[in-house]
């Protein structure tokens, strides 16, 4: 049974279309060349289609989307365990959620201003540490409302550090590892098991032999 699969424009998808490939599975067009984006796999009867990467998990927990890949990033910030099971890490996209502030600068005491488009992660992170923060949500370059005096610190991804160096930052404190993550519909799970594990049981090859090729 052909399974419908969410990705999102960007690197996971530039990462992503050679794990799925490497299953049989490639969408009739290069959908980073075609404005479409809902495809036909040449063989299988998939359907792949192209959404927001915030969206993805929205297409799967309401069963438009039978599977999903999307970061643990996006995955944390929706709230995880909601109408979809983690699978599988795909082992690519790998980076870190950070707090990072000025560079050589302590972090002021009494309520910490932070900014991030991570509201969700940031409030659980700083509930946890016990510190009491006013949160400012941004949509995206977190980076520079430290340096207009927006915000005492950020809470961003990390991948290379440049972008925040770039920007007379450093990173602090890390709030977990991030990598790119095969996701499920719960209810597609039961109706399409068979279709759902082979997709499982070819990705965990693909994946375990690029680990393996990185490693040697
Ligand atoms: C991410 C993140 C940082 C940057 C970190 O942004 O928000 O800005 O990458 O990467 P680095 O540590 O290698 O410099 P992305 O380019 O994904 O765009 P976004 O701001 O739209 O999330």
């Amino acid at each position: 049974m052909g399974l419908v699969i969410a990705l999102n424009k960007g690197r996971i998808l530039k990462e992503c279309l050679p794990l799925l490939s490497a299953c049989g599975i490639e969408p009739d067009e290069d959908p980073d060349k075609s404005r479409k984006l809902v495809f036909a796999s040449r063989t299988g009867g998939h359907k792949i289609i192209i959404t927001r990467s915030a969206d993805v998990p929205t297409y799967v927990e309401h069963g438009v989307a039978d599977v999903g890949v999307t970061g643990k990033d996006t995955m944390l910030e929706y709230g995880e365990g909601m109408g979809f099971y983690e699978l599988l890490d795909l082992k690519i996209g790998q980076c870190r959620m950070m707090t990072a502030g000025p560079k050589g600068l302590p972090e002021p005491g009494g309520v910490l201003r932070v900014a991030s488009k991570f509201t969700n992660i940031t409030r659980r992170y700083y509930q946890k540490e016990g510190r009491q923060v006013a949160l400012i949500k941004l949509s995206g370059a977190m980076e520079i409302a430290p340096l207009l005096g927006l915000a005492d610190t950020i809470v961003d991804i990390v991948d290379t550090g440049n972008t925040l160096i770039a920007n007379g930052l450093e990173a602090r404190a890390t709030i977990c590892d991030i990598s790119t993550r095969l996701i499920v519909n719960r209810a597609s799970m039961k109706t399409k098991f068979e279709s759902v594990q082979s997709l499982v049981s070819q990705l965990s090859g693909v994946v375990a032999s690029n680990d393996a090729a990185r490693s040697e």
